[in-house]
Formats: structure tokens, sequence, C-alpha cells
């Protein structure tokens, strides 16, 4: 297995992935959202990584910016989505994903990195909902227990919670 970034030739690759990991009540929204961040150009970059086994597309991840209040001070990212075929997964190939895409933002200076998903899940690789209680998400949650996030780079902690703004792929409250 090998992990490496993804390029939009990749598309019908990426939404299979989410179409096969995900419920029926999620996997088309989901493969939209994929598929829409490949081809989203951001400032700073969005970053899709694939997983491959045998030459096969068996896992995706993205990652895309965050503005957080005025945009000034700091730089956030929030992972969304994630996902591994069900014939691949619990073979760490959610993890790398995670730990390679996230290693990728540390070193691009990147201060703190949101998801909205399992705490259960999420907790193993450091996220906290504590790290992402100063930081208002941009639509209501269904589930507000999913909101983490974990800090990668030290910065001055704000007083009031502060609004994120997400790239235009994430715009559906649908999402959330
Ligand atoms: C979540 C997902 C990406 C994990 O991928 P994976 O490659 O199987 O993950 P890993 O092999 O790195 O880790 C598997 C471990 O996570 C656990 N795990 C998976 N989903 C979990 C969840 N929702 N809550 C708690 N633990 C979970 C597994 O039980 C396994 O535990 P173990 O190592 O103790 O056996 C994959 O299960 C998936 O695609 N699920 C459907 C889509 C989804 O839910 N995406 C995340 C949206 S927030």
């Amino acid at each position: 297995m090998h992990i490496r970034t993804a390029t939009s030739l990749d598309r019908d690759d990426v939404r299979d992935v989410h179409l096969a990991a995900f419920d029926q009540g999620e996997r088309d929204i989901v493969s939209k959202l994929a598929t829409d961040l490949l081809s989203e150009e951001t400032t700073p970059q969005t970053i899709s990584l694939v997983a491959e086994s045998q030459g096969d597309v068996v896992g995706h991840v993205a990652f895309s910016p965050v503005t957080i209040g005025t945009g000034e001070n700091s730089q956030g990212y929030i992972l969304a989505p994630l996902a591994v075929k069900p014939d691949h997964q619990k073979r760490r190939i959610g993890s790398k994903l995670i730990e390679i895409g996230t290693q990728q933002l540390s070193e691009m200076g990147v201060h703190i990195l949101f998801v909205y998903g399992d705490p259960a899940y999420y907790s193993r690789f450091g996220f906290s909902a504590d790290a992402a209680a100063g930081y208002t998400p941009p639509y209501t949650l269904q589930y507000p227990f999913g909101w983490l996030g974990i800090a990668l780079k030290e910065r001055s902690t704000e007083t009031s919670p502060i609004k994120i703004t997400c790239v235009t792929s994430l715009c559906d409250p649908e999402l959330w």
C-alpha cells in the first residue's frame, strides 16, 4: 500500500471509495464532496491523498483550508471526507492517510486541524473536543459532540469563540 497526492484523474476512483464505504444515507453527498474538493482551487491548497493497493485506489482523504476569524494570525484546515473501501479496512490505511496528511499540514505551518466525525475514532490521533471548543463551525451541527480539533502549532489563545468559514465544496448545511 502506498499513499500519494490525488489528481483529477482519480475522480472516478475517489468517488467509488466513498460510495463503497458510506451508508446509503450519506454516500451520495459525501462522494460528491470528495470529487468537488478534487477540482476546487483554494488558497492555500486543498490536499487530497489516495491510498493505492496493487494499483487500485482503496482509500481517500481530503484536507481543505478554513478561515479563522479575520484569518490574519492563524491557518486552519479541516479533514473531510475520509474513507477506506470495506474490504481494505482495519489495515491502518485510514490511520496512514490521517498521519501523512497531518504531517504535511504541520510542515506547511498550519496551526489547527478540525474534523467533524466520530470522537471514538479520531481521538486515537489526538483530536479532541477541547481543541475545537473555541471555534464555531460554519453551520449548526447535527452532532455537536463530533466537532473536534488538533493543535499542530502554538498560537495565542483567544478568549471568545471564533467563527470559521470553509471552502465552497463544504458550504452545504446537509454536510454538517
Ligand atoms: C473510518 C475508516 C476510514 C477507518 O479506516 P481504516 O483503514 O479501517 O482505519 P484503521 O485501520 O487505520 O483503523 C481501524 C481501527 O479504527 C477502528 N474504527 C473504525 N471506525 C471507527 C469508529 N467509527 N469508531 C471507533 N473506532 C473505529 C476500528 O475498529 C479499528 O480498531 P483497531 O485498530 O483497534 O482494530 C473506515 O472504517 C471507513 O471508511 N468507514 C466508513 C466511512 C467513515 O465513517 N468515514 C469517517 C467519517 S468521519
